[in-house]
């Protein structure tokens, strides 16, 4: 067998997972999210649904990635050898991370642009309608948004090919503290903004009565996307983790770092956006539209403007890293390929996809299945489908499957760590997790109100 790596230190593991976790979701829809659905009520939600629903599922990806040592497909086997079925489980969690990277570095690539436009001086002196059009000209142009993707896709691809401890954990070592500066920066520069009150009102302010199931719900599907959860990135990064580290201190740390983060972003944005009398957006819209505009009038806005893009960039590519990693590491151990090799070959196909994804943003494009271009489907997809689905059949392989001997050995390393909450976790995994994943299912496919 091939030598296998594994990251080489702790804060190098925790800087890897915590730079997959923290991603878009944090920055463009948490803050959006909580102000809408009750403020601190539903941040109250949220952290409750990341310790009781996520952490456990993490650590049930930890546990058979680092069982088996493998990619998210033969880890399944390596685990249950008798049941060579749930290797689709992982199978599909490989495809889901496929596709996210298809629209995910159409994004990113957009952030590379918008970097560039903010350090070129482009937003100074445009009215909202000017930055639409500017906006608008630039995802039509086809070629232009495509260039940066590729860009983008090949960025990944030469991190990736540099392995687990001399690529992804070196650059994250770097890139995770950096974004975490940037946002504290904004923040703490929002201190002088006028409307600091209003936001810290909009983010926070405690509305019980908007908590509901289907908000419940969201709190869910959010938290899963932001940890990225249910599509093997924590099994393949769980199986770079050394058998004497604490799960439950990466997965603790990351899930605590995940709600701050999303946090300290809703202060870094919005108290600019209530400053200049404008609406709270969120997503394309927010930071493509409203804080360019908003950039473009404030004092410092030069600077920050170059700061926000490339914390964008940043949170995007510490998290497409993660996913292109569950690639590579499937194509490099099942087709027997160098690491170099099998980089390539997945930033070839990620590449294509990425290319049709930026092209159907095109107006009047083609591209489109059932009335959705293809980067609205392969985001409804993932997040509706792909995701909750993977998720849930992975805490029933670790609840159920699993040897209970192994999981238990796994989520304790040995008994070195939480003996004593163990039982309680066990019982999340197999009971409660599967439980609220499948209403959540049922929920978005209407079948249930
Ligand atoms: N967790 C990342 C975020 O918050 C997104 C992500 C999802 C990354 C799925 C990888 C996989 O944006």
């Amino acid at each position: 067998m091939r030598k296998r790596g594994t990251f080489a230190s702790g804060f190098g593991t925790v800087a890897a997972v915590g730079g997959s976790v923290i991603g878009l979701g944090n920055i463009w829809r948490f803050p959006y999210i909580a102000g809408e659905n009750g403020g601190a009520a539903f941040i109250l939600v949220y952290v409750l649904v990341s310790l009781l629903l996520s952490v456990p599922l993490m650590l049930s990806e930890f546990s058979i990635g680092r069982h088996s040592r493998r990619n998210a497909m033969r880890a399944f086997r390596k685990v249950a050898p008798g049941r060579p079925a749930w290797q689709g489980v992982g199978l599909l969690g490989i495809a889901t991370a496929l596709l996210i990277l298809g629209f995910y570095s159409v994004i990113a690539g957009w952030a590379l642009e918008f970097l560039r436009e903010a350090a070129a001086g482009s937003f100074r002196a445009q009215t909202p309608a000017g930055l639409k059009e500017n906006f608008d000209t630039f995802v039509d142009s086809g070629w232009r948004p495509v260039l940066w993707t590729l860009l983008f896709v090949a960025m990944n691809g030469v991190i990736v090919s540099r392995g687990i401890q001399k690529g992804i954990e070196k650059f994250n070592k770097v890139v995770t503290p950096l974004m975490f500066l940037i946002l504290l920066g904004m923040a703490v520069n929002s201190f002088t903004l006028g409307g600091l009150r209003e936001a810290v009102d909009f983010v926070f302010r405690p509305d019980f009565s908007k908590i509901s199931g289907a908000v419940v719900m969201q709190a869910v599907g959010q938290s899963f996307f932001s940890m990225s959860l249910g599509m093997g990135i924590m099994i393949t990064y769980g199986s770079y983790l050394r058998p004497g580290d604490s799960m439950f201190r990466v997965a603790g740390t990351v899930a605590v770092s995940d709600v701050c983060i999303a946090i300290l972003s809703g202060l870094a944005i919005f108290p600019a956006v209530f400053t200049f009398g404008i609406s709270p957006t969120s997503g394309p819209e927010l930071v493509f539209l409203t804080l360019p505009n908003i950039f473009a009038q404030m004092t410092g806005g030069y600077l920050i403007g170059i700061l926000f893009f490339f914390l964008l960039f940043a949170a995007a590519i510490t998290s497409s890293v993660s996913l292109t990693e569950v690639v590579v590491a499937y194509v490099s151990e099942e087709f027997r390929l160098s690491r170099r090799k099998a980089s390539l070959l997945t930033v070839l196909a990620v590449g294509v996809l990425a290319t049709l994804c930026a092209l159907s943003q095109m107006s009047g494009s083609p591209l489109t299945v059932a009335g959705k271009d293809l980067f609205d489907l392969f985001d409804s997809l993932t997040s509706t489908y792909m995701m909750p689905v993977g998720g849930l059949l992975i805490v029933i392989f670790a609840g159920w499957v699993m040897k209970k001997e192994l999981l238990r050995r796994e989520i304790t390393s040995d008994g070195r760590y939480g003996t004593g909450i163990y039982p309680f976790v066990r019982a999340l995994i197999r009971f409660f997790v599967p439980a609220v994943i499948a209403l959540l299912f049922l929920t978005q496919l209407g079948l249930l109100k």
